[in-house]
């Protein structure tokens, strides 16, 4: 991995084994983009790549000269209102009222690593050797803005980490409209875009587009990251699949409002965009004041979408989640909400952890309800004290009781939302955001906290760390079961308003921060509604997140598939709930339920108590392969095989690092009479290693089961023999693949 700045054009040439990322400061001082993709050689001069013939209808930056328009050549961070016309990186509002500004190359650094972000999630290094970080600064003359161009490129892999950061180290006061985390100007646009886009339990399917000249874009205007759109994108190539082809994945480490978009220009060049939504974004910086932008990360690769995910899934395993459960397994959980609801007591909790300890698992985790007066939804929320009339012995009380059982104790908060009907509310009803004047709208009937304001944070946080301080809790879930409106804090002032939702998400990584740093080894799930947000910020912060709230088998495969994209399935948080199933009301096996709960943290989201013994044994045994098999489920190389988005059959697969253990799901949506003959080519096996399947007393190479595939038809679908399964509708099979010594 190397840095290389060549002095007489210079050009910047950052590269690693598998890619290259060039950049050069134009002639009239701006940063021209030259080159992102696969690694090339370098040399002195790659300026030749700057084509700026001139072209009717152009507008010139040098007077009396046709050489220069910055519309027809490709910038690192663009600006609008000197002859580009494209969507701006950055605009600045000055006093006089101009957005215009002009950043002039000044001087660059290289350093070791890579820096840390000021109060903003981001990826990290552990030595040095890991990654280099290139600074490029410049400066708006007039205004005295001074702008951070930062690049980290990590040793291994096609990974660029970017983001920039302002001061103003001018007089007058600057106001930032937009500020992007990172603009890539591209040759071409023979690209498909893909976008992971749903709602409430139907989040981040993959949805693919070809781009067209215009624009195309997806973000978020509702506080947090949602469930409507992602804050990851792929631009790939119309042929790249699976396996093969250039793909780039563009992934912002942010929780709130963000955009991700990609403009197609009038001569075929792709300008890509992410970061903060300029929607509503308006940040002051008064003389000598800063802004940080979030981190965005794109990762290059030619060899296929699957390889792009174990790209992702590595950097944010490893290098994004961090602390005492970034390496671990995770406990198998058993959650009470789907069992339970608000009607709950604390013999009927103690009832239901008794029974999941006797079937193995290993965490009881008390969601919703155990707090102020929170018999519905309607009230209780910010009272984070034990409710009395359910849980007589308090919190500590119950987290004895479960202990004693011998399991961990887990408890569900949602830090950053109030009921009217709360102590909290009556004692400081200005800490909601509201807007002076107008009325404020509600979701599930409650409100949200002002977390850009420090003493409300500060007294959430009191109250956490007294019950994390007082019981034996090993796990918080925390959810956020609302999106923002009338965004508006009584505590600043009317030029600081477009500030608001940048701060609060500044507010939750805070919070975050204070708790994950007291109590290292409490396990955090991330939850808003399921996967209303499931991003990159939360996984700094929260290694595994409620994947989403419908935990039907069916719909999860292709929730979990879409996740797969960019997120590792240590951070999946996946669980078994009853049948039928209470979102969608639809019945499966109890098995398939399970194969798909395994590619993910798995859990139980039911009360075991009311399951037949014979289902009983059935979940001992799940969670006994859970056991044998998490380390190589949550942490082994994930391949896609066949998606539910294109077939009746869904298939993945995980293979160990040595590549000699593999575990395949195979799920059959509907079950087909008389079916045809299937098979499922693997991936990630070595060629001349011969693999026993387990079960059925069968071995074959890694060449057979790559190239012919593992045979999964169902000789018996049609007309079984007496005694043979017919097969059903939500079947599911779990192979696993070992390497004969
Ligand atoms: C949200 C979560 C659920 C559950 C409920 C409790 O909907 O996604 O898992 O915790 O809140 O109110």
């Amino acid at each position: 991995m190397s840095i290389v700045f060549h002095e007489e054009k210079k050009i910047f040439h950052l590269y690693n084994e598998k890619i290259s990322y060039i950049m050069m400061v134009l002639k009239n001082g701006h940063m021209g983009q030259l080159y992102f993709g696969k690694r090339i050689h370098d040399r002195e001069d790659f300026s030749y790549l700057v084509e700026n013939y001139s072209r009717p209808m152009g507008s010139y930056v040098f007077e009396g000269e046709k050489d220069l328009s910055l519309e027809h050549v490709k910038l690192e961070y663009g600006v609008y209102g000197s002859s580009d016309y494209r969507q701006p990186a950055v605009e600045v509002l000055q006093e006089n009222g101009s957005c215009i500004s002009d950043f002039q190359y000044q001087n660059f650094s290289i350093e070791a690593g890579k820096p840390k972000l000021e109060g903003l999630p981001a990826t990290y290094t552990e030595d040095d050797k890991e990654a280099e970080t290139l600074i490029i600064t410049l400066k708006d003359n007039l205004t005295g803005l001074v702008l951070k161009l930062c690049y980290t490129i990590f040793s291994e892999k096609g990974i660029i980490a970017r983001n920039a950061h302002f001061c103003n180290t001018g007089k007058e006061s600057l106001c930032l409209t937009t500020a992007m985390s990172l603009c890539l100007d591209l040759p071409d646009y023979d690209y498909e875009w893909i976008q992971f886009s749903g709602a409430w339990a139907r989040e981040r399917y993959p949805k693919v587009r070809r781009l067209e000249q215009g624009i195309q874009s997806v973000g978020s205007m509702r506080g947090h990251s949602s469930h409507e759109h992602n804050p990851f994108v792929i631009l790939k190539r119309p042929h790249t699949d699976e396996f093969h082809g250039e793909a780039i994945g563009f992934s912002l480490i942010y929780s709130g409002n963000f955009l991700a978009q990609a403009e197609v220009d009038t001569h075929g060049t792709t300008r890509m965009l992410m970061g903060i939504h300029p929607f509503g974004f308006k940040w002051k910086m008064e003389a000598g004041e800063t802004f940080q932008t979030p981190e965005a990360v794109m990762v290059y690769t030619d060899e296929g979408l699957n390889d792009m995910s174990q790209i992702f899934h590595k950097l944010y395993q490893k290098r994004l989640a961090r602390g005492y459960w970034r390496d671990k397994t995770r406990p198998i959980l058993i959650n009470n909400w789907e069992a339970t609801y608000f009607d709950f007591t604390e013999e009927r909790i103690v009832e239901i952890a008794g029974k999941a300890k006797e079937c193995g698992v290993e965490l009881f985790v008390l969601d919703d309800g155990w707090f102020g007066k929170r018999s519905s939804d309607r009230a209780g929320l910010g009272d984070w004290v034990a409710n009395k009339d359910r849980l007589p012995n308090g919190i500590s009380g119950l987290a004895d009781k479960v202990s004693r059982l011998g399991m961990k104790f887990g408890l569900w908060f949602e830090p950053e939302m109030v009921n009217k009907d709360s102590d909290l509310y009556r004692k400081h009803p200005d800490w909601i955001l509201q807007t002076p004047g107008r009325k404020n709208s509600h979701g599930r009937f409650q409100y949200v906290l002002d977390f850009s304001r420090k003493e409300v944070v500060d007294a959430i946080f009191s109250m956490m760390d007294e019950l994390l301080s007082n019981a034996k809790i090993s796990y918080i879930k925390w959810d956020m079961n609302r999106s923002i409106t009338e965004c508006f804090s009584t505590a600043l002032p009317a030029d600081r308003q477009g500030e608001v939702f940048h701060r609060y998400i500044l507010g939750v990584y805070d919070l975050y921060e204070r708790l994950t740093s007291k109590f290292p080894e409490v396990l955090f799930e991330s939850c808003a509604s399921g996967g209303g947000r499931f991003d990159p910020g939360i996984l700094y912060y929260a290694p595994q997140g409620w994947a989403s709230d419908d935990s039907d088998a069916v719909e999860r495969l292709k929730i979990q598939y879409g996740t797969s994209y960019c997120y590792p399935i240590s951070s999946i948080g996946s669980h078994v709930s009853v049948s039928p199933n209470h979102q969608i009301n639809r019945s499966t096996p109890l098995y398939t339920r399970a194969n798909v709960a395994y590619f993910g943290t798995f859990g139980y989201e039911l009360d075991l108590n009311k399951l037949t013994q014979e289902e009983q044994e059935q979940v001992k045994e799940q969670i006994s392969f859970m056991k044998k098999y998490r380390e190589l489920l949550q942490y082994g190389t994930f391949y896609r095989l066949s998606s539910p988005f294109e077939s009746n059959i869904t298939a993945w697969m995980t293979v160990s690092e040595d590549r000699k253990t593999a575990i395949v799901g195979w799920y059959r949506v509907m079950n087909q009479v008389n079916g045809c003959y299937t098979r499922l080519r693997l991936q990630g096996l070595q060629e001349e290693l011969e693999y026993e399947i387990e079960g059925s007393g069968r071995s074959l190479y890694g060449d057979e089961l790559m190239n012919l595939g593992l045979l999964t038809s169902d000789p018996t679908s049609g007309q079984p023999e007496e005694g043979e399964f017919p097969g059903c509708d939500f079947d599911s099979r779990i192979y696993i693949l070992r390497a004969k010594k």
